[in-house]
């Protein structure tokens, strides 16, 4: 199912970006760099899994285009332009700055990942039926 395989992802995101703060906590700033690298690539890549395939398959399907989807192409925008004021933070060492947006951030990505989780992936599973493992494939296949 979609929901599974992309919550996942979320999780894992949600993960490595929790690591990168612990590492900034006590101060160790190279792993903190480091980590915060890969969970930017990460979700990064989990927007283009759903911009550039998921998206798409689903507005074909049901003709659905200025709905639900606008809505998560817009907010990844947000996410986006938060994700490089914090790298710009973190590598001018402007910690304080750094943990406040990553506050904000947290705050509206879990929403959105929310909205997604219980509604369009939902959504996309059922517009997509028995065809969603091979979606699930696709999407697995996706390089960062
Ligand atoms: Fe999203
Ligand atoms: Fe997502």
């Amino acid at each position: 199912m979609i929901l599974d395989f992309m919550r996942n992802d979320h999780r894992m995101c949600d993960h490595l970006y929790a690591e990168a703060e612990n590492m900034l906590l006590i101060k160790e700033s190279e792993k903190a760099l480091t980590l915060f690298e890969k969970f930017s690539i990460t979700t990064l890549h989990h927007f283009d899994m759903e911009e550039k395939e998921l998206f798409i398959t689903f507005e074909k399907r049901t003709g659905m285009m200025g709905g639900p989807t606008q809505m998560m192409r817009y907010e990844h925008q947000q996410l986006r332009s938060l994700i490089e004021s914090m790298r710009l933070a973190l590598r001018e060492n402007r910690t304080d700055d750094f943990f406040g947006i990553g506050e904000s951030f947290m705050i509206m990505l879990q929403q959105h990942n929310m909205k997604e989780e219980q509604m369009l992936y939902p959504m996309i599973d059922r517009a997509l039926g028995s065809d969603a493992r091979l979606m699930v494939q696709t999407l697995q296949e996706m390089v960062p």
